[in-house]
Protein backbone atom coordinates (compact mmCIF):
# COMPACT_ATOMS: atom_id res chain seq x y z
CA UNK A 1 0.00 0.00 0.00
CA UNK A 2 1.38 3.15 -0.61
CA UNK A 3 2.57 5.69 1.88
CA UNK A 4 -0.34 8.48 0.97
CA UNK A 5 -2.94 5.98 1.55
CA UNK A 6 -2.01 5.12 4.58
CA UNK A 7 -3.68 6.94 7.76
CA UNK A 8 -1.55 8.60 10.50
CA UNK A 9 -1.87 6.41 13.69
CA UNK A 10 -3.26 8.38 16.88
CA UNK A 11 -4.21 11.19 14.48
CA UNK A 12 -7.81 11.44 15.31
CA UNK A 13 -9.02 15.42 16.25
CA UNK A 14 -10.35 13.95 19.78
CA UNK A 15 -6.56 12.86 20.65
CA UNK A 16 -4.92 16.48 19.92
CA UNK A 17 -4.31 18.71 22.46
CA UNK A 18 -6.04 22.39 22.04
CA UNK A 19 -2.83 24.10 22.96
CA UNK A 20 -2.33 25.66 20.95
CA UNK A 21 19.77 27.14 8.17
CA UNK A 22 25.25 29.83 1.39
CA UNK A 23 26.60 27.83 -0.70
CA UNK A 24 29.98 27.90 -0.34
CA UNK A 25 30.34 24.24 0.13
CA UNK A 26 33.20 24.77 2.47
CA UNK A 27 33.71 20.90 3.37
CA UNK A 28 34.31 20.10 -0.49
CA UNK A 29 37.14 22.62 -0.81
CA UNK A 30 37.75 24.77 -4.14
CA UNK A 31 41.25 23.77 -4.69
CA UNK A 32 43.66 26.59 -5.31
CA UNK A 33 44.97 27.41 -9.29
CA UNK A 34 48.86 26.84 -8.40
CA UNK A 35 49.09 29.55 -11.37
CA UNK A 36 46.96 32.11 -10.21
CA UNK A 37 47.82 35.38 -10.80
CA UNK A 38 46.24 38.41 -8.97
CA UNK A 39 42.78 39.29 -9.71
CA UNK A 40 39.49 37.72 -9.57
CA UNK A 41 39.18 35.46 -12.54
CA UNK A 42 38.66 31.97 -11.44
CA UNK A 43 36.29 29.01 -10.45
CA UNK A 44 35.28 30.65 -6.70
CA UNK A 45 33.93 34.24 -8.26
CA UNK A 46 31.56 32.12 -10.91
CA UNK A 47 30.70 29.84 -8.36
CA UNK A 48 29.94 32.56 -6.22
CA UNK A 49 28.27 34.87 -8.62
CA UNK A 50 25.84 31.52 -10.14
CA UNK A 51 24.70 31.25 -6.51
CA UNK A 52 23.22 34.99 -6.65
CA UNK A 53 22.45 35.29 -10.41
CA UNK A 54 18.48 34.97 -8.43
CA UNK A 55 15.84 34.49 -11.38
CA UNK A 56 13.43 37.45 -11.19
CA UNK A 57 9.45 36.51 -12.26
CA UNK A 58 6.10 37.62 -11.31
CA UNK A 59 8.07 40.86 -9.18
CA UNK A 60 10.11 38.39 -6.98
CA UNK A 61 13.44 36.75 -7.03
CA UNK A 62 14.07 32.70 -7.03
CA UNK A 63 16.84 30.70 -6.30
CA UNK A 64 19.46 30.24 -8.46
CA UNK A 65 21.81 27.22 -7.37
CA UNK A 66 19.73 24.57 -9.16
CA UNK A 67 17.37 26.96 -10.21
CA UNK A 68 13.54 26.12 -10.33
CA UNK A 69 13.63 23.24 -7.87
CA UNK A 70 12.02 25.11 -5.38
CA UNK A 71 8.63 27.47 -5.58
CA UNK A 72 8.66 30.19 -3.50
CA UNK A 73 11.08 33.17 -3.65
CA UNK A 74 13.64 34.17 -1.91
CA UNK A 75 13.54 38.03 -1.54
CA UNK A 76 12.90 39.93 1.41
CA UNK A 77 9.41 39.94 1.20
CA UNK A 78 9.48 36.29 1.53
CA UNK A 79 12.88 36.57 4.35
CA UNK A 80 10.40 38.66 7.18
CA UNK A 81 7.54 36.03 6.32
CA UNK A 82 10.20 33.18 6.98
CA UNK A 83 11.23 35.15 10.17
CA UNK A 84 7.86 36.13 11.52
CA UNK A 85 7.05 32.24 11.25
CA UNK A 86 9.92 30.91 12.69
CA UNK A 87 8.44 33.29 15.91
CA UNK A 88 5.56 31.71 15.57
CA UNK A 89 6.57 28.22 15.75
CA UNK A 90 8.71 29.13 18.56
CA UNK A 91 5.13 30.01 20.58
CA UNK A 92 3.33 27.21 19.34
CA UNK A 93 6.05 24.99 20.57
CA UNK A 94 6.13 27.13 24.05
CA UNK A 95 9.80 28.34 23.20
CA UNK A 96 10.94 25.22 23.06
CA UNK A 97 13.63 24.43 19.79
CA UNK A 98 13.09 21.17 19.56
CA UNK A 99 10.75 17.99 21.57
CA UNK A 100 13.56 15.18 20.84
CA UNK A 101 15.07 14.30 24.19
CA UNK A 102 18.81 16.11 23.55
CA UNK A 103 19.85 18.09 26.40
CA UNK A 104 22.91 19.97 28.16
CA UNK A 105 23.85 16.67 29.82
CA UNK A 106 24.39 14.37 27.07
CA UNK A 107 24.95 17.10 24.36
CA UNK A 108 24.40 16.55 20.85
CA UNK A 109 27.94 17.15 19.22
CA UNK A 110 26.85 17.45 15.21
CA UNK A 111 23.78 19.32 14.69
CA UNK A 112 22.21 19.29 10.87
CA UNK A 113 19.40 21.47 10.16
CA UNK A 114 18.07 21.04 6.77
CA UNK A 115 16.56 23.95 4.37
CA UNK A 116 17.20 25.88 6.99
CA UNK A 117 16.28 29.49 5.14
CA UNK A 118 17.46 32.68 7.08
CA UNK A 119 19.24 30.02 9.44
CA UNK A 120 17.80 31.46 12.55
CA UNK A 121 16.97 28.36 14.52
CA UNK A 122 20.69 27.12 13.25
CA UNK A 123 21.79 30.66 15.18
CA UNK A 124 19.51 29.64 18.15
CA UNK A 125 20.56 26.07 18.60
CA UNK A 126 24.58 26.56 18.21
CA UNK A 127 24.21 29.14 21.21
CA UNK A 128 22.03 26.73 23.40
CA UNK A 129 24.84 23.64 22.56
CA UNK A 130 28.25 25.75 21.86
CA UNK A 131 30.06 22.66 21.84
CA UNK A 132 28.11 21.18 19.02
CA UNK A 133 29.52 21.73 15.20
CA UNK A 134 25.96 22.62 13.55
CA UNK A 135 25.35 23.36 10.10
CA UNK A 136 22.81 24.50 8.45
CA UNK A 137 21.80 23.90 4.23
CA UNK A 138 19.73 25.81 1.60
CA UNK A 139 19.60 26.18 -1.82
CA UNK A 140 19.70 29.97 -1.05
CA UNK A 141 22.28 31.70 0.16
CA UNK A 142 20.18 33.86 2.58
CA UNK A 143 21.80 33.25 5.97
CA UNK A 144 23.25 36.03 8.30
CA UNK A 145 26.56 36.49 8.75
CA UNK A 146 26.48 36.85 11.94
CA UNK A 147 26.54 33.55 13.86
CA UNK A 148 28.13 32.16 16.43
CA UNK A 149 31.68 30.31 15.87
CA UNK A 150 29.65 27.06 15.64
CA UNK A 151 27.36 27.63 12.98
CA UNK A 152 28.02 27.40 9.30
CA UNK A 153 25.90 27.31 6.37
CA UNK A 154 26.11 25.34 3.23
CA UNK A 155 24.59 25.61 0.36
CA UNK A 156 23.25 22.04 -0.76
CA UNK A 157 20.53 20.45 -2.34
CA UNK A 158 18.36 18.16 0.02
CA UNK A 159 16.82 16.30 -3.21
CA UNK A 160 20.25 15.06 -3.96
CA UNK A 161 22.99 13.42 -2.12
CA UNK A 162 24.09 15.35 0.94
CA UNK A 163 27.60 16.61 1.19
CA UNK A 164 30.27 14.25 2.39
CA UNK A 165 32.84 14.91 4.85
CA UNK A 166 33.55 14.36 8.92
CA UNK A 167 30.88 16.79 9.46
CA UNK A 168 28.01 15.32 7.57
CA UNK A 169 28.11 11.70 8.89
CA UNK A 170 27.36 10.54 12.89
CA UNK A 171 25.67 13.12 12.91
CA UNK A 172 23.36 13.56 16.60
CA UNK A 173 20.23 15.56 15.57
CA UNK A 174 18.65 16.64 12.37
CA UNK A 175 16.41 19.09 11.82
CA UNK A 176 13.68 20.42 9.34
CA UNK A 177 11.36 22.91 9.96
CA UNK A 178 8.85 23.97 7.48
CA UNK A 179 10.49 22.41 4.67
CA UNK A 180 7.39 20.78 2.69
CA UNK A 181 7.37 22.01 -1.06
CA UNK A 182 11.01 21.36 -0.84
CA UNK A 183 11.20 17.68 -1.82
CA UNK A 184 10.75 15.41 -4.36
CA UNK A 185 10.57 12.53 -2.42
CA UNK A 186 10.11 12.58 1.77
CA UNK A 187 10.71 8.68 2.14
CA UNK A 188 13.96 9.68 0.41
CA UNK A 189 14.87 12.66 2.49
CA UNK A 190 14.39 10.11 6.29
CA UNK A 191 16.43 7.53 4.73
CA UNK A 192 19.11 10.07 3.91
CA UNK A 193 18.62 11.33 7.52
CA UNK A 194 18.60 7.71 9.14
CA UNK A 195 21.83 7.11 7.33
CA UNK A 196 23.63 10.47 8.57
CA UNK A 197 22.34 9.74 11.90
CA UNK A 198 24.92 8.39 14.63
CA UNK A 199 23.64 5.27 16.31
CA UNK A 200 20.92 6.88 18.63
CA UNK A 201 20.56 10.15 17.01
CA UNK A 202 17.69 11.70 16.64
CA UNK A 203 15.53 13.59 13.86
CA UNK A 204 13.12 15.57 14.04
CA UNK A 205 10.43 17.18 11.38
CA UNK A 206 8.06 20.15 12.03
CA UNK A 207 5.25 20.70 9.68
CA UNK A 208 2.26 22.39 9.21
CA UNK A 209 -0.55 20.77 7.45
CA UNK A 210 -2.12 22.10 4.06
CA UNK A 211 -5.33 22.31 4.84
CA UNK A 212 -8.00 23.93 7.24
CA UNK A 213 -10.26 22.30 10.00
CA UNK A 214 -12.66 22.95 12.85
CA UNK A 215 -14.01 21.39 15.64
CA UNK A 216 -17.45 23.10 15.62
CA UNK A 217 -18.92 22.95 11.97
CA UNK A 218 -17.81 21.23 8.84
CA UNK A 219 -15.92 23.74 6.56
CA UNK A 220 -17.26 22.80 3.15
CA UNK A 221 -14.69 22.15 0.42
CA UNK A 222 -15.63 25.04 -1.50
CA UNK A 223 -14.16 27.08 1.25
CA UNK A 224 -12.44 29.97 -0.84
CA UNK A 225 -9.03 29.10 1.68
CA UNK A 226 -9.21 25.04 1.78
CA UNK A 227 -10.27 25.27 -2.20
CA UNK A 228 -6.99 27.50 -2.14
CA UNK A 229 -4.82 24.81 -0.21
CA UNK A 230 -6.57 22.22 -2.68
CA UNK A 231 -4.94 23.95 -5.50
CA UNK A 232 -2.05 24.43 -4.42
CA UNK A 233 -1.35 20.75 -3.18
CA UNK A 234 -2.35 19.92 -7.03
CA UNK A 235 -0.02 22.38 -8.31
CA UNK A 236 2.73 21.11 -6.02
CA UNK A 237 1.94 16.91 -7.03
CA UNK A 238 2.59 18.28 -10.50
CA UNK A 239 5.69 20.09 -9.76
CA UNK A 240 6.96 16.83 -8.21
CA UNK A 241 7.14 18.77 -4.57
CA UNK A 242 4.40 17.31 -2.92
CA UNK A 243 3.20 19.28 0.62
CA UNK A 244 0.37 17.51 1.87
CA UNK A 245 2.51 14.91 4.29
CA UNK A 246 2.40 15.92 7.67
CA UNK A 247 -0.62 13.85 8.92
CA UNK A 248 2.17 10.87 6.83
CA UNK A 249 5.48 11.53 8.54
CA UNK A 250 4.80 9.10 11.97
CA UNK A 251 4.18 6.02 9.88
CA UNK A 252 6.99 7.43 7.23
CA UNK A 253 9.46 7.28 10.44
CA UNK A 254 8.78 3.66 11.28
CA UNK A 255 9.45 2.68 8.14
CA UNK A 256 12.27 3.95 7.58
CA UNK A 257 13.50 2.33 10.96
CA UNK A 258 13.38 4.78 13.55
CA UNK A 259 12.40 3.58 17.19
CA UNK A 260 11.01 5.84 19.55
CA UNK A 261 8.91 7.89 17.47
CA UNK A 262 6.21 10.66 18.99
CA UNK A 263 3.95 12.53 16.73
CA UNK A 264 2.65 15.72 18.59
CA UNK A 265 -0.44 17.42 16.87
CA UNK A 266 -0.72 21.44 17.48
CA UNK A 267 -3.51 23.15 16.29
CA UNK A 268 -3.16 26.20 15.05
CA UNK A 269 -6.52 29.35 15.10
CA UNK A 270 -5.79 30.72 11.26
CA UNK A 271 -6.66 34.08 12.90
CA UNK A 272 -7.91 36.06 16.16
CA UNK A 273 -11.10 33.51 16.88
CA UNK A 274 -9.46 31.99 20.44
CA UNK A 275 -10.70 33.94 23.53
CA UNK A 276 -7.76 32.98 25.34
CA UNK A 277 -5.00 35.86 25.04
CA UNK A 278 -2.13 32.88 23.55
CA UNK A 279 -4.04 31.63 20.75
CA UNK A 280 -5.89 35.02 19.54
CA UNK A 281 -1.86 35.95 19.54
CA UNK A 282 -0.84 32.77 17.56
CA UNK A 283 -4.10 33.04 14.85
CA UNK A 284 -3.39 36.70 14.70
CA UNK A 285 0.11 35.64 13.43
CA UNK A 286 -0.52 32.80 11.79
CA UNK A 287 -2.99 35.23 9.39
CA UNK A 288 -0.20 37.78 9.12
CA UNK A 289 2.53 35.19 7.73
CA UNK A 290 -0.20 33.49 5.65
CA UNK A 291 -1.40 37.53 4.47
CA UNK A 292 2.36 37.86 4.01
CA UNK A 293 2.92 34.43 2.09
CA UNK A 294 -0.14 33.75 0.08
CA UNK A 295 1.34 35.69 -3.50
CA UNK A 296 4.70 33.81 -2.80
CA UNK A 297 2.97 30.68 -2.00
CA UNK A 298 0.99 31.08 -5.48
CA UNK A 299 2.72 32.77 -7.62
CA UNK A 300 5.21 30.15 -9.47
CA UNK A 301 2.50 26.77 -8.40
CA UNK A 302 -0.42 28.29 -9.91
CA UNK A 303 1.36 29.77 -12.92
CA UNK A 304 3.75 27.04 -14.10
CA UNK A 305 1.78 24.10 -13.23
CA UNK A 306 -2.65 25.44 -12.98
CA UNK A 307 -1.59 27.92 -15.94
CA UNK A 308 -3.01 30.64 -14.28
CA UNK A 309 -2.22 34.01 -15.41
CA UNK A 310 -0.42 36.48 -12.37
CA UNK A 311 -4.07 38.58 -12.93
CA UNK A 312 -5.92 35.50 -12.18
CA UNK A 313 -4.39 34.24 -9.53
CA UNK A 314 -4.80 38.07 -7.85
CA UNK A 315 -8.48 37.62 -8.20
CA UNK A 316 -8.08 34.59 -6.66
CA UNK A 317 -6.58 35.84 -3.73
CA UNK A 318 -9.09 38.43 -2.57
CA UNK A 319 -11.32 35.32 -1.46
CA UNK A 320 -8.99 33.70 -0.38
CA UNK A 321 -7.70 36.74 2.16
CA UNK A 322 -11.67 37.33 2.64
CA UNK A 323 -11.57 33.58 3.93
CA UNK A 324 -8.87 34.02 5.93
CA UNK A 325 -10.24 36.59 8.00
CA UNK A 326 -13.28 34.92 8.44
CA UNK A 327 -13.49 33.48 12.46
CA UNK A 328 -16.62 31.88 12.52
CA UNK A 329 -16.69 28.17 12.28
CA UNK A 330 -13.16 28.45 14.14
CA UNK A 331 -10.96 27.20 11.78
CA UNK A 332 -7.76 26.12 12.59
CA UNK A 333 -4.48 24.39 10.53
CA UNK A 334 -2.92 21.57 12.22
CA UNK A 335 0.94 21.80 13.11
CA UNK A 336 2.65 18.59 13.52
CA UNK A 337 5.84 17.73 15.04
CA UNK A 338 7.46 14.22 14.92
CA UNK A 339 10.69 12.84 16.41
CA UNK A 340 12.18 9.68 16.47
CA UNK A 341 15.54 7.98 17.15
CA UNK A 342 18.28 5.49 14.87
CA UNK A 343 18.63 2.63 16.84
CA UNK A 344 21.93 2.47 19.13
CA UNK A 345 21.43 -1.88 17.55
CA UNK A 346 20.98 -2.27 13.98
CA UNK A 347 18.23 -4.33 13.24
CA UNK A 348 19.22 -7.64 13.15
CA UNK A 349 18.75 -8.18 9.46
CA UNK A 350 21.65 -5.91 8.87
CA UNK A 351 24.27 -7.92 11.36
CA UNK A 352 23.67 -11.22 9.06
CA UNK A 353 26.81 -12.05 7.26
CA UNK A 354 26.13 -14.23 4.12
C1 LIG B 1 9.77 27.96 4.24
S1 LIG B 1 11.49 28.04 4.27
C2 LIG B 1 11.84 27.45 5.92
C3 LIG B 1 13.21 27.82 6.39
C4 LIG B 1 13.56 27.46 7.83
N1 LIG B 1 13.61 26.01 8.01
C5 LIG B 1 12.60 28.10 8.77
O1 LIG B 1 11.74 27.41 9.29
O2 LIG B 1 12.69 29.31 8.97
C6 LIG B 1 11.99 26.65 3.25
C7 LIG B 1 13.46 26.71 2.88
O3 LIG B 1 13.76 25.51 2.14
C8 LIG B 1 14.79 25.84 1.23
N2 LIG B 1 14.85 24.78 0.20
C9 LIG B 1 13.94 24.53 -0.75
N3 LIG B 1 14.31 23.48 -1.50
C10 LIG B 1 15.50 23.06 -1.00
C11 LIG B 1 16.40 22.01 -1.36
N4 LIG B 1 16.13 21.19 -2.41
N5 LIG B 1 17.54 21.84 -0.64
C12 LIG B 1 17.82 22.68 0.40
N6 LIG B 1 16.99 23.70 0.79
C13 LIG B 1 15.85 23.88 0.09
C14 LIG B 1 14.34 27.19 0.69
O4 LIG B 1 15.39 27.89 0.03
C15 LIG B 1 13.83 27.87 1.97
O5 LIG B 1 14.86 28.63 2.57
Amino acid sequence: MPFDSIPSEGSSPASFEFTFEFYLDRSRRIEADPNMSSGENSDTQSLTESIYAYHEQYGRTYHAYHSGSYNMPNDMTELERMDNQYELTKIILDDRLFLAPINVIRPPRKILDIATGTGRWAIEIGDKFPEAKVIGTDLSPIQSDLVPPNVRSEIDDGNEEWQTGEDWFNIDYIHLLATIGAWSDWRQILAQAYERLAPGGWLEVQEFETDIDSDHVTIPPDNALRRWFADLQQASILADRPIHHAPLFKRMFIEAGFVEVHEKVYKVPVNGWPRGHRLKRIGELWSQSMREGLPGFSYALFNRWLGMTTEQIEVLLVDVRKALAEKRGCPYERFYVVYGRKPETPPVEDMILD
